[in-house]
């Protein structure tokens, strides 16, 4: 409840609540109108905080136009269809000064005059979108979709903290205006720092960032994050005529919307391309991406005379800017064990400034990479940073390269061995990476340790890279159950810092810690199955394995009847099932429950780790310390009975999924969607799977889909499929779900 003096009448915070929208208001105008807050982000918090907290003691006096309903109303099903009121297109570009060339000349050409001016503005990297106001209220706002029309997705771009819900006075009757939203690099930053710690993936570039939250049906995620628009188009408007697109940037001023950064005005062809240079320059200044320059004729009575081809307009064309490529020198390579054991070969680098940032590593990916593109070290190589945040070396320097150069050789690089633990190291069939089986590596653990810890996981809040690096290293903790075994003066006093410059965990984040760990032991069977970090068990595997079983004492029991039938072997050649190796069922795991519903590799990788020593050595332990988790799903009625609790009637009811690949979310968010919809998950493709939700870089689960002709959905069709009408059965081919496109830039 919010902290009010009791003595508030309905009156005095009405008026209160008056005040601090203007007021708030009134801090937008000068942020985007002026560029000249005279408060701090902070300040301007406090004001939406209190604003938020007199709403919710009074709901009846909230206005649908107070600046706090940014923050994130209810979730909704799908989005609603927006026909764009003049459609959206998009530019003709190009990489080559010639062209610009070509353009300008075409349109001296059509106009019959060399009189042309434009104006030139950075490209934002972003998701294209359409906004209405109407009267000087946001009506909605749309994707671009297929041009004619796009997802309503009003309520989250609401959530852009500074952007106007409602015009100021002299705003037109009518305005149709077009954006490009985006999340500023530093934001980006975060979230995915905070991301990883979470366990969830990481997002590759602030793009996908942007459009995979834009996608998200509840607003209180975009809410979470910052997002950000800058405007560059016009759609409709009336009641104001504006007569170029200078005039129109002013009104945007004016609008308090936001505009370019800085705009640069060119009256011949020399012009131009010399304003594209300097933006160019002036672009590396900026906290969000952008890739390249936007040509366009100033004049709206020209723009009108050289019309528009199909899909781009003839006044106007983007000169790309090639991802920026340095050269520099490969000093050295290192090698990074990850939670798996996965040994990922990383290029360190003579430290060079490339699209705005200092690199000093790029990962080399794996050793076939290096064998490919013959990386050797000494080698002069090219970065480049391509809207990825993370740079990739692309190709040597031949010509560079020294005499006495020798080819790298992974694995005498690391003498065989895992350089984290001195761990046995292998290559198993069909895969490409090298990976330490070192259950005890102390890069692993470090890495189990922040899995274990993470927000899905057990929420140990508290446990980020740095404190499971020094636990760790320090050797208070070898498997993640150490955790509970800490003393609060220890934790307190764990240094964080190095011997000469001492950084402590301190008191308060000790007992936060502890306290989280007293309510980690109560947590539900599902988040521990998760959070032990077993191969191939996910959130949504760890779920169903809870469906199935009450605790871990049922499943180890499993595990010792299979052991019992001398199953071991088998479930070997499980993990070659899984990779895809083989396509026909394993025989002995497959008449179980477990193996049809968990999916068949995770019940083979949950039994194998409850029957090593391993995991026998954490289920004592375990015991010892008196904990017990038990399923708050029990329910082990097969979910072909029909009385499964993920039966139901939902849209999705009586499909079986498998989601492969990178999406623009995690897979649990798809994962929850589905079983919302009364559809289940399961691990592994089989003939009872009824679709397969790919993302990007799917692998070996997609050719086995294909092989079994399962139906492939991209999200699109998934969109499509749960946006429709009551599922009936799989369609007849894998393009059936693909029609309906979803466009959000991607
Ligand atoms: S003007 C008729 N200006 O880039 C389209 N577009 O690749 C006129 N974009 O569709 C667009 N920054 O979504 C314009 N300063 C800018 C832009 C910009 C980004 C987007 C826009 C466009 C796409 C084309």
């Amino acid at each position: 409840m919010p902290t009010l003096p009791t003595a508030v009448t309905a009156d005095t915070a009405a008026a209160r609540m008056a005040e601090l929208i203007t007021e708030i208001n009134h801090h937008n105008q000068l942020y985007y109108q002026q560029a000249a807050p005279v408060v701090s982000d902070r300040e301007y918090d406090d004001l939406l905080r209190e604003l938020m907290d007199l709403e919710d003691a009074w709901p009846a006096l909230a206005s649908p136009n107070s600046p706090t309903q940014r923050v994130g109303g209810a979730p909704i099903d799908s989005f609603r269809q927006i026909r764009h009121l003049v459609r959206m297109m998009s530019l003709d570009n190009t990489y080559s000064p010639e062209e610009v060339g070509t353009f300008w000349q075409r349109m001296v050409r059509l106009l019959g005059t060399e009189d042309i001016r434009t104006v030139i503005e950075p490209k934002v990297d972003g998701v294209a979108v359409s906004l209405c106001y109407e009267n000087g209220r946001l009506k909605y706002a749309a994707t671009r979709g297929d041009g004619a029309t796009g997802d309503d997705i009003t309520e989250n771009v609401k959530t852009i903290r500074r952007l106007p819900l409602k015009l100021p006075a002299g705003a037109p009757a009518l305005l149709e205006v077009r954006g490009e939203i985006f999340m500023p690099n530093s934001a980006f930053r975060q979230l995915n720092d905070e991301r990883e710690a979470a366990g969830d993936v990481r997002f590759v570039n602030p793009r996908n960032a942007t459009a995979g939250t834009l996608k998200q049906l509840d607003p209180r995620i975009a809410a979470k994050r910052p997002l950000n628009v800058i405007f560059h188009g016009l759609g409709r408007i009336e009641g104001r005529t504006p007569g170029s697109v200078s005039e129109f940037h002013d009104l945007l001023r004016e609008m308090g919307l936001r505009n370019a950064d800085r705009v640069w005005k060119a009256s011949s062809l020399g012009e131009a391309l010399a304003a594209i240079q300097e933006l160019d320059i002036f672009r590396r200044t900026l906290d969000y991406e952008t890739d390249g320059a936007v040509v366009k004729v100033d004049d709206y009575a020209q723009q009108q005379l050289l019309g528009v081809t199909s899909k781009a307009p003839r006044w106007a064309m983007a000169y790309k800017f090639a991802a920026e490529r340095v050269e520099t020198l490969l000093k050295s390579i290192t090698v990074q064990v990850g939670r798996t054991g996965v040994l990922t070969p990383v290029a360190e680098l003579e430290p060079v400034f490339v699209s705005g940032s200092t690199v000093s590593r790029a990962t080399l990916h794996n050793d076939e990479e290096i064998q490919r593109k013959d990386i050797r070290v000494g080698d002069t190589v090219v970065i480049e940073k391509a809207g990825e945040i993370i740079p990739a070396v692309v190709e040597v320097v031949l010509e560079k390269r020294p005499a006495d150069s020798q080819p790298f050789h992974f694995l005498n690089h690391i003498h065989g061995r895992c350089p984290s633990c001195g761990g046995e190291v292998v290559k198993e069939e069909g895969f490409v990476a090298w990976r330490c089986l070192g259950f005890s590596c102390p890069a692993q653990i470090a890495t189990r340790l922040k899995h274990f810890a993470g927000r899905k996981m057990l929420d140990l809040e508290g446990v980020g890279e740095i404190v499971a690096d020094k636990l760790v290293e320090r050797g208070l903790v070898r498997t993640p159950l150490d955790l509970f075994e800490l003393e609060e003066h220890t934790l307190a006093t764990l240094n964080l810092g190095t011997e000469e410059k001492a950084r402590v965990f301190g008191a308060k984040n000790a007992a936060t810690l502890l306290a989280a760990l007293e309510r980690a032991k109560a947590m539900p069977l599902s988040r521990w199955l998760f959070a032990i970090g077993i191969p191939d068990v996910g959130d949504s595997a760890a779920r169903e394995l809870a469906r199935l079983h009450r605790n871990f004492g049922e499943i180890a029991r499993i595990s010792d009847k299979e052991e019992e039938r001398a199953v071991s072997p088998a479930l070997k050649e499980l993990r070659h099932l899984a990779k895809g190796k083989r396509k026909e069922d394993n025989p002995v795991l497959a008449p179980y429950q477990i193996a049809q519903e968990v999916g068949q590799v995770a019940a083979a990788e949950t039994l194998d780790f409850l029957s090593q020593e391993s995991g026998q050595a954490f289920l004592t332990k375990l015991a010892a310390l008196g904990i017990d988790p038990q399923s708050d799903n029990y329910n082990p009625q097969p979910a072909s009975s029909g009385k499964a609790k993920t039966g139901g009637g939902g849209r999705l009811a009586g499909t079986t999924w498998v989601i492969t690949g990178t999406l623009s979310q995690p897979r649990e968010t798809f994962a929850d969607r589905i079983r919302q919809a009364g559809g289940k998950v399961s691990g592994s493709v089989s003939a009872k799977t009824s679709y397969l939700l790919a993302g990007d870089e799917a692998g070996s689960k997609l050719a086995k889909a294909q092989d079994l002709k399962v139906p492939v959905l991209d999200e699109a069709g998934f969109e499509a499929l749960l946006a429709g009408p009551a599922e009936s059965g799989p369609p007849d081919s894998a393009e059936g779900g693909r029609a309906e496109q979803m466009d959000l830039g991607l």
